[in-house]
């Protein structure tokens, strides 16, 4: 298979995943809540997660839902998440999101939260998660969405430099579904919640390749944006290595599979 053809796997990720992308403290729970909410599960509600990771959503949601299973393609954040599971447990199983391990109508719920952006198959995907899901039960697709100028950046420097996912592109993050003839389920719902940031990290995370989307750009982007950064993140915040808090904000669209 080309490298075009390939998932974004997070290998390289697995050791800093959870200090640049957890939730502040106390919040997991309430983003737990709301795909619980989202999706109308119950305690025993069976969930999937496609793209699982550290299980920063999976394992909040298994305190409220008994029966949460996860799939994802890098064993060393499979690692991170078993390394971390307590009870309530988190089921976990390393495979592919285009050719799930599970029966027809399996699940209550599938969820994928910052996941169909790294998965250029993602029309494949999107078939296998509707196979899996029972006759009327939801896809939530979940995402941080942050307000704050700070953390557009990386998304605004990404399109400078004309550089995309290799899956869903970011303006379609939620409601991709809709051109695969799927059906929203309500509204978008969202979380608000201050993060407290040092605005140098910003540089630095870019400068140190932190996020997917800089494993795409050239030594030469990652310059260049570092460089246009800079100036936006004085402005904004005046000093760099004074903390600041910033709006964050976690939201979740349910989506229905055509019948
Ligand atoms: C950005 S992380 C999100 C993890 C978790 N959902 C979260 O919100 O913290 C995306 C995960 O999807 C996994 N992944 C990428 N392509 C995949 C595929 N085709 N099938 C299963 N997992 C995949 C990556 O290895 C990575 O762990």
């Amino acid at each position: 298979m080309g490298d075009e053809q390939q998932s974004v796997v997070f290998d390289r990720a697995a050791d800093f995943y959870d200090a640049t992308r957890g939730f502040p403290p106390g919040v997991a729970a309430r983003a737990a809540a709301l795909v619980v909410e989202v999706g109308g599960l119950g305690a025993t509600s069976r969930v999937l997660e496609v793209g699982v990771g550290t299980g920063r959503v999976a394992l909040p949601l298994a305190a409220l839902v008994s029966n949460v299973v996860g799939v994802d393609l890098s064993v060393p954040m499979l690692r991170h998440l078993l390394a971390k599971r307590g009870e309530p447990r988190v089921a976990v199983a390393r495979a592919d999101a285009v050719q799930l391990p599970f029966p027809a109508a399996r699940f209550d719920a599938v969820i994928g939260v910052h996941f169909f952006h790294l998965v250029p198959r993602w029309r494949e995907a999107l078939a296998e998660v509707a196979r899996v899901l029972r006759r009327g039960a939801p896809l939530l697709l979940g995402a941080d969405e942050p307000q704050d100028a700070w953390a557009r950046c990386r998304e605004e420097l990404a399109v400078c430099n004309a550089v995309d996912h290799p899956g869903v592109s970011r303006s379609r993050f939620f409601d991709f579904p809709a051109d695969e003839g799927w059906s929203p389920l309500g509204e978008r719902h969202r979380i608000a919640f201050p993060r407290r940031i040092r605005p140098r990290q910003i540089l630095e995370r870019l400068a140190e390749r932190s996020w997917s989307i800089t494993w795409r750009m050239s030594d030469a982007q990652i310059e260049r944006a570092v460089e246009a950064l800079r100036p936006e993140l004085v402005a904004r915040f005046g000093d760099l290595d004074a903390e600041a808090e910033v709006a964050g904000g976690f939201s979740v669209q349910g989506w229905l599979a055509p019948e």
